[in-house]
């Protein structure tokens, strides 16, 4: 573990991030007995596992062992995040689609993408510039030909007009050029990584020669908090994406001579290599404020941007910050959100981004994804298309490219961008449960997007599979993953599963099965399963869109249990979650199956915002009766009132095996802000 700008199209190195953490569950007389175990070191190590042991080799710091006794998945999530810091809680707009690309030409370029988008059909949140934007790749600067500050004032206002946002990157090395102000004002700070001498550190990254700040030093947060803040009185960009803070150096510095730092006796294993451990990145001999030594915080480096970052935008904006960060390190899930870094358009890397994003979210880091499409090399129309089919479903879903590869915006290919409205039709109707999920991370530290495992810890079978994954508890996302399948095998835990697209195929698994699905080029597979109540809006090709539909409620019943759900709303920004009452509301649902009906009951707290918001469940789906739902008993407990919904329609359908009926009840305009009880005859 040693943090590294190698692209993780890599194979077994070192990466960005390091987290000395990881998730033990067993199997045997007690199937899914789980725990956690952290060594809280920053130092470089090698950690060898060799099926029964673990050893650590570790080249400083304190031996601070963790262990979290679980006895779940979940328990241990909440056990290790109540330590290392919950993850933040995320902006609604986050959880649109994101576009980016390393190269786009200038302004006319972003609003021609934009523009394409539109026409297409294709849901589109957030534009993103790469470091294309800026005046010879100095952080805080514009381009004043190809990104002038007028006409990005204007594009990003135009953006916002339509409900849409702006993210622009920003590198650590600051440019050496003396002419530049955000370097003087550095210099003037004394906030920049020294040499053992007390000369600055000086590194070369995309602008040339650069000094790092040390954000160890309580300085650097003023410094960088009122960088941002200059930069944001320019440009109202909604938030921030921090890249090459490994740190990332385009030079390796000569070890000093005998230093035991910059060139330590035992050499981890660092880039495939046994070399000093100053590869590419700011040597061990530099020091920090307080003559903390690189050699002892080098893997913090991206973490402590990312703090400061966070911080620096709740003071300049007063809202939920958004920050992207690539390198990472424990407890780095409490300022930002992630994505995997530069992986390549290839059918490999589209499999390993689904074990990569489950990985971030045993890290506490549940806002994460890989760039859609691939970014290094160029994609196909297949590849992408079936890269958008899963990128649908990580929580964080940006297409990326890099420099130089073939555009592949998902307008480019008409498939992709077919496939694209489908499956981005779908995220967004499950926004409100996108959206739940993270204010449950947020209290609990459960990722969103979760192994198998998670939700049946006891089913041995789920423990190592990483070509699926779970939204939630029951959202089972199970996608083709090579070139030219037209089926997926998957892996379907005990009990009734649905398919979320059209409610009819139906998967049923009396003990936990694999099962031969049909995956058309268009299709990924996507089911839900039984016990599990979700609260849907409608579709739309914004998230500020989709927040002004109304609401459908997805029930899926069951034999065995009560179903559960339940729905988070606030307006999305705000800086506290769940703060101030009268800024939120938190809707509880159960549905139960009786002998001769079914009862869906609801459970509002602090349903002022919700009625704020006049949020209306205007249709309930229900699944996985055997018989359909019939109009009366339709007494309705409306608050403190009973209602007759004359106006309600029912209408029922069985599925394409016969076994099972969707019920439809529409017309109905339960407002969230009151508790219901609906009874429905089944018959
Ligand atoms: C790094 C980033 C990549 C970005 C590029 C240019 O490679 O990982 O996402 O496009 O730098 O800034």
């Amino acid at each position: 573990m040693w943090n590294a700008d190698i692209p993780s199209a890599n194979k077994d190195l070192n990466l960005y991030g390091s987290h000395p953490f990881y998730m033990d569950v067993r199997s045997g007389p007690m199937n899914g007995t789980t725990h956690g175990v952290l060594l809280l070191n920053s130092n470089g190590m090698d950690v060898e596992y060799t099926g029964d042991r673990i050893t650590y080799k570790v080249i400083g710091g304190i031996i601070d062992l963790y262990i979290f006794g679980g006895p779940t998945p979940v328990k241990v999530m909440d056990q290790y995040t109540k330590l290392i810091g919950r993850p933040a809680s995320m902006p609604y707009w986050s959880f649109g689609f994101h576009q980016c690309r390393y190269g786009y030409k200038n302004v006319s370029e972003l609003e021609y993408v934009v523009d394409n988008y539109a026409k297409a059909k294709i849901p589109l949140d957030v534009m993103w510039t790469d470091i294309d934007y800026m005046d010879a790749y100095k952080d805080f600067t514009l381009d004043p030909i190809n990104f002038p500050l007028d006409k990005m004032q204007q594009f990003v206002n135009n953006l916002h007009n339509n409900g849409q946002r702006y993210v622009p990157i920003v590198d650590p090395g600051i440019s050496t050029n003396s002419s530049y102000d955000t370097f003087s004002r550095g210099i003037k700070d004394d906030i920049f990584i020294k040499n053992h001498n007390g000369s600055e550190y000086l590194g070369s990254v995309w602008p040339g020669p650069v000094y790092f700040p040390d954000f160890i030093n309580p300085a650097a947060q003023d410094y960088w908090t009122d960088e941002i803040k200059r930069f944001q009185d320019d440009l109202k960009f909604d938030g921030l994406w921090i890249d090459m803070n490994e740190a990332a150096n385009f030079i390796t510095s000569q070890p000093l001579e005998n230093s035991t730092l910059d060139d330590p006796p035992y050499k981890i294993n660092d880039g495939g290599g046994r070399q000093p451990i100053l590869s590419r990145t700011i040597p061990g001999s530099a020091l920090h404020y307080g003559n903390v030594t690189e050699y002892n915080v080098h893997n913090l480096f991206g973490h402590l941007e990312a703090r400061a970052t966070h911080e620096a935008l709740v003071n300049v904006t007063n809202k939920r910050p958004f920050v992207l960060s690539r390198s990472t390190f424990v407890g780095s899930g409490k300022y930002a959100a992630h994505w995997t870094g530069d992986n390549a358009a290839r059918w490999d890397d589209l499999a390993y981004s689904i074990p990569s994003m489950l990985n971030s979210g045993l890290f506490g880091l549940p806002m994460v994804g890989a760039d859609i499409c691939g970014f290094m090399d160029n994609t196909n129309e297949e590849l992408c298309r079936r890269w958008i089919q899963v990128g649908a479903f990580y929580p964080f879903a940006r297409n990326h490219a890099n420099k130089g590869s073939t555009y592949h915006e998902l307008y480019v290919w008409d498939s992709v961008a077919e496939s694209a409205r489908k499956v981005l039709g779908l995220r967004y109707r499950l926004l409100p449960y996108l959206y739940t999920l993270m204010y449950e991370s947020h209290l609990t530290g459960t990722p969103i997007a979760r192994p198998l495992f998670f939700s049946f810890p006891e089913d041995v079978e789920t423990y190592g599979i990483s070509s699926q994954f779970l939204l939630g508890n029951g959202v089972l996302v199970s996608p083709v993953l090579q070139a030219g399948a037209e089926s997926v095998t998957a892996y379907f835990p005990k009990g009734n599963w649905f398919d979320i697209f059209n409610y009819t195929n139906s998967v049923t698994a009396s003990t936990g099965a694999n099962v031969t699905l049909s995956a058309p080029a268009d299709h990924i597979n996507v089911h839900i399963r039984e016990g599990n109540i979700l609260a849907m809006q409608g579709e739309a090709i914004t998230t500020r869109a989709a927040r002004n539909t109304s609401f459908n409620l997805l029930v899926v019943m069951s034999n065995n249990s009560a179903s559960t759900g339940e729905v988070f709303m606030d307006n999305g920004v705000e800086l506290h979650i769940a703060g101030a009452i009268g800024t939120w509301t938190l809707v509880k649902f159960q549905a139960e199956l009786g002998s001769s009906n079914v009862t869906i009951t609801s459970n509002v707290t602090h349903g002022g915002y919700a009625k704020s918001q006049n949020y209306v469940i205007d249709k309930i789906t229900i699944l996985g009766l055997t018989k359909g739902v019939k109009s009366p008993s339709s007494i309705v407990r409306h608050g403190s009132r009973t209602v007759n919904f004359n106006d309600m329609e029912i209408k029922a359908s069985s599925d394409n095996e016969g076994v099972f009926v969707v019920s439809e009840i529409t017309n109905l305009k339960l407002s969230m802000w009151n508790n219901f009880k609906l009874e429905l005859k089944v018959e």
